[in-house]
C-alpha cells in the first residue's frame, strides 16, 4: 500500500498516534518512538521544519501484515512467492515525487534526526539507495546516510554486498537515488538479497504494485510515490561514518566511507519524512523477514516445516524458532541443519512442534523446558561461520567472523508417548457471568 494510503489508513482505524505538540529531531523524537515502539507516529510540529515525520510505521509483524493485505501467518508465503515470481515495475511519465524539484540543495531543511547521545552526528536510517552495477543493472539496499554538509552525506556500505560490488567494478563512483518515503513492500525488497542480476524493483513489484519514474538528473529510476528523492553521485571522497547504533543495540565503531554528493532533490508539495528507529523492532523485522522465505525453503526440503521466525530478541537476525510437524525421529536434527543452510549469519537455532506459539517466548522457553534434553538434543557447532554484528563472536581483520552455533531440537522425543508432553490446558470461561467489569 502507497506510503501516506497506509498512514490514512492507519488514521482511520485509529491506530495513528498523532503528537501534536513541538518536538526536536535531537534525541526527542527518537525517545518518544522507543516509547511506543510497535505504535505507528506521526509528528505533526517538528521543531525548525515544515515537513511531518512519519516513524515504527513497519514496528510489528501484524503492521506488516496490514500494509501488505496478508495474515501474520502467511508473511513467509507471500515473500517467498514474490521472491519466485518477480514482475519487473511499469514505467510512467510524471509522478508525485517530482512536484517540486530543488537544484539548490539544501539537505538541513530535512528533519534528519539524531537518535541517541553516542551518534556521530544526525542521520537517515530509512532510505534506500538506487545504484547501477555496470554488470548486473538495478540494486536497491538500505544504507545508513550522516548528514556532513548542505549537499553531502557520508554512506555506511558494507562490503561485499550490492552496492559495494557496483561501486568497485565503476571505479569508486556512481550515479545514485535516494528514496525516502517508502511502502513496506519496497522497505522488504531492499533489504533482500536477491540472486545477483533479479531487480529487487521487480520483487516489490510482484508484493504490490509499484510503479517506477526517471528521475530528473541521473539514469537511474524510483517508485513514483515516494515521498523524497535525492540525487547525485557516490563520489571517491572518504569521511568519517559512526559511530551508531546498530541491529544489536550495541554501538558500531567510526569507519571511514563513501562521501555522497546530491545535486538534486524532488519531493511531494507537502512531503511526509520517514523515519525507523535503528536497533529496534522495525529495524530487526525489515532486516529479519526476508531471509525467512529461504529458510523456510530449506527446511521444507528435509522435513514438513510449519512456519518460522527470527526474533526480536534475537535481534531479528541471529536466532530463530522453526515450527515442524514432527513425522520422522530427526526431523528435529535435519531442520536444524537446514536452518543454519538458510540463513548463514544465524547464530541459535530451536525446532518446536506444531502446539507451540512461536510468537511468544513463555511458550518457545516452555518447549525447552519440558522436551529438550542438551546431551541427546543438542547441535554444536564450535568454530562455524558467524555474523559480523555478533558482539561476542570471534572478529579478526581480513578473516570471516566465526563463531559457535548451537541448535536445539525442542520437539517431543519421537516413539515416547506424545500426550504426556502436551499442556493439559483449562477450559474457557465467560467471566461476564461473574464480574460486574471484565478486567
Ligand atoms: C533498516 C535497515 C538498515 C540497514 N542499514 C544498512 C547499512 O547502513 N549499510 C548496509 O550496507 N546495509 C544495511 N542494511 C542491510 C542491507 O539492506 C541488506 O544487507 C541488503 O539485503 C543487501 O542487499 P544486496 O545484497 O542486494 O546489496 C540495512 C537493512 C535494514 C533493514
Amino acid at each position: 500500500m502507497v506510503f501516506r494510503k497506509f498512514l490514512s489508513e492507519l488514521e482511520s482505524k485509529k491506530q495513528l498516534v498523532k503528537i501534536t505538540k513541538e518536538v526536536s529531531t535531537k534525541y526527542e523524537m527518537a525517545n518518544i518512538l522507543a516509547a511506543i515502539d510497535g505504535r505507528p507516529v506521526l509528528f505533526e510540529n517538528v521543531k525548525g521544519h515544515s515537513m511531518k515525520v512519519a516513524g515504527n510505521l513497519n514496528s510489528s509483524r501484524d503492521l506488516v501484515a496490514s500494509a501488505l493485505g496478508a495474515k501474520k501467518s502467511n508473511l513467509i508465503l507471500l515473500l517467498a512467492k514474490a521472491m519466485n515470481n518477480p514482475r519487473p515495475p511499469k514505467m510512467v511519465g510524471n509522478a508525485p515525487c517530482r512536484e517540486v524539484v530543488e537544484t539548490e540543495v539544501d539537505l538541513r531543511k530535512l528533519p534528519i534526526m539524531t537518535y541517541l547521545k553516542h551518534d556521530g552526528g544526525p542521520y537517515i536510517p530509512s532510505a534506500i539507495v538506487i545504484v547501477k552495477d555496470p554488470e548486473l543493472g538495478r540494486n536497491i539496499c538500505f544504507h545508513r546516510l550522516m548528514l556532513i554538509g548542505r549537499d553531502r552525506l557520508a554512506a555506511r556500505i558494507v562490503e561485499g554486498r550490492g552496492t559495494d560490488n557496483a561501486l568497485k567494478k565503476a571505479g569508486g563512483e556512481l550515479e545514485v537515488a535516494i528514496v525516502i518515503g517508502n511502502p513496506a513492500s519496497v522497505l522488504l525488497a531492499a533489504a533482500t538479497s536477491l540472486a545477483p542480476g533479479v531487480d529487487e524493483f521487480s520483487l516489490a513489484n510482484a508484493l504490490e504494485k509499484t510503479d517506477l519514474v526517471k528521475c530528473k538528473t541521473v539514469n537511474l529510476e524510483v517508485p513514483a510515490d515516494a515521498e523524497i528523492i535525492l540525487e547525485g553521485k557516490i563520489t571517491k571522497e572518504m569521511a568519517d561514518e559512526g559511530p551508531f547504533m546498530d541491529l544489536t543495540e550495541t554501538i558500531d565503531g567510526v569507519r571511514k566511507q563513501h562521501v555522497i554528493k546530491i545535486n538534486c532533490v524532488t519531493r511531494r508539495k507537502d512531503a511526509i519524512y520517514q523515519t525507523l528507529l535503528p536497533g529496534l523492532n522495525e529495524h530487526k523485522i525489515l532486516m529479519g523477514m526476508p531471509r525467512e522465505p529461504s529458510i523456510f525453503n530449506e527446511v521444507s526440503n528435509v522435513c514438513k516445516c510449519r512456519n518460522l521466525l527470527l526474533t526480536t530478541g534475537g535481534t531479528g537476525w541471529l536466532h530463530a524458532v522453526v515450527q515442524i510437524e514432527k513425522k520422522n525421529a530427526d526431523d528435529g536434527k535435519k531442520a536444524i541443519e537446514a536452518t543454519f543452510k538458510g540463513h548463514g549469519s544465524l547464530k541459535h537455532c530451536i525446532v518446536v512442534d506444531e502446539d507451540i506459539d512461536i510468537y511468544n517466548p513463555d511458550s518457545i522457553e516452555w518447549a525447552i523446558a519440558t522436551r529438550f534434553q542438551a546431551d541427546k538434543d543438542a547441535v554444536i557447532m564450535p568454530g562455524a561461520p558467524g555474523s559480523s554484528l555478533d558482539p561476542s563472536a570471534e572478529h579478526k581483520s581480513g578473516e570471516k567472523t566465526k563463531t559457535c552455533k548451537v541448535g536445539l531440537d525442542a520437539t517431543i522425543p519421537f516413539g515416547k508417548n506424545a500426550e504426556g508432553f502436551k499442556k493439559a490446558g483449562y477450559g474457557n470461561v465467560d467471566l461476564k457471568k461473574y464480574l460486574d467489569e471484565v478486567l
